[in-house]
């Protein structure tokens, strides 16, 4: 792969947006829209890293012996830029996207871009695909670096080469009805993460063993389901793709982080934003009574953002929140953040980076 003249014409777009005709921005869910430009960086295992490039979107060649074909060694990322009404493009806690991933690197036994690195192959990504980032109020650009071993290897081992790559596809609300209230169904016989396992890092492989269960709880007319602990099967864990929170009489609690939850950027985001407005927010187990006691539900991601939840179903026993619309604590949860994440709001937190 070779880097492009293209690559830097596309870095000087002045009129980025006009050169897409014909996209319709107000209907876009989150599906994959191919863009222009990814970066791709090469390395060992020893960590030497060689120079990184942005080079056309397109697949990969890729050892059939691969690490991460073969025994899943690989972690990713998700994080959004945003247009702001005055046309820059801010993004949203990249450096701890970019410590997420060293974190999730070392427990897979794979080196890891520094956190400078990342930033700058995620700024120059977003840059070369501008054109693609929606118009104001009308969606994001999701990001997806990938670190994944690209190295053959047969015998149980980490792989001997690595790829960080980073591309990008706009996107718009992360469930079916945009930020509307979902169903959720407890998940009682699968497991999502279990004590001294993977759950607490965004290892690729904690994913597709949610896909079974996420199916069947479609099939029978549910959004997503809510996962218990593996130990008692009593306690809230959380949502195949986001973090959970329960409010009762005002006050906000969210299961601890205790190695088998993500440590999602928008979960903490969330905690501070509403400890910053006078809520009591407490990081504890929530059992699954608790869950169905609460007076308001609601998840957080970065891809769901704050997505209120409407009911929770568990065996027989379903349980409407506020009679299915959208509660104030998610409301006004939900409107603090993305108001900072598109440069609507003062960013008190020094969060957003443009
Ligand atoms: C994100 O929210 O960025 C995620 O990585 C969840 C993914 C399953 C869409």
């Amino acid at each position: 792969v070779q880097p492009l003249n293209a690559v830097a014409d596309a870095l000087n777009q002045t009129s980025d947006l006009d050169t897409l005709q014909g996209i319709d921005w107000d209907n876009f869910g989150f599906g994959l829209r191919p863009t222009d430009f990814m970066y791709v960086k090469k390395g060992d295992i020893a960590g030497n890293w060689q120079e990184g490039e942005l080079v056309p979107y397109g697949n990969l060649e890729i050892s059939p012996s691969a690490g991460v074909l073969n025994y899943g060694q690989g972690v990713f990322e998700g994080l959004k830029a945003y247009r702001t009404a005055d046309d820059s493009i801010l993004m949203f806690r990249p450096e701890e996207n970019a410590l997420r991933m060293v974190h999730g690197a070392e427990r897979m036994s794979m080196p890891a871009p520094d956190v400078d690195t990342f930033i700058n192959a995620v700024k120059q990504t977003v840059l070369a695909n501008k054109r693609w980032v929606p118009p104001t109020g009308k969606g994001s650009l999701y990001i997806r670096p990938l670190l994944i071993g690209t190295g053959p290897i047969l015998g149980l081992a980490p792989a001997p080469e690595y790829t960080f790559l980073v591309y990008v596809s706009p996107v718009g609300t992360y469930f079916k009805g945009g930020l509307s209230p979902i169903d959720l169904k407890v998940e009682t016989y699968f497991h999502r993460a279990a004590p001294g396992g993977t759950g607490g890092v965004k290892t690729i492989s904690n994913y597709a063993p949610v896909l079974k269960t996420q199916y069947t709880a479609k099939g029978k007319g549910y959004s997503d389901v809510v996962y218990l602990d593996a130990k008692e099967n009593k306690y809230v864990e959380e949502v195949s793709s986001c973090n959970i929170f329960v409010v009762k009489d005002k006050v906000i609690s969210t299961p601890e982080l205790a190695g088998t939850i993500l440590p999602g950027i928008t979960r903490n985001s969330i905690i501070q934003l509403a400890r910053s407005r006078g809520y009591e927010v407490n990081e504890r187990p929530v059992s699954v009574d608790e869950l169905l006691a609460a007076d308001e539900v609601f998840c957080t991601g970065t891809a769901v953002v704050v997505n209120p939840v409407g009911s929770v179903t568990h065996g027989t026993k379903r349980v409407l929140y506020n009679h299915g619309v959208v509660g104030g604590v998610s409301q006004e949860l939900y409107e603090a953040l993305t108001s900072i994440q598109m440069g609507v709001s003062k960013d008190e937190f020094d969060w957003v980076v443009e």
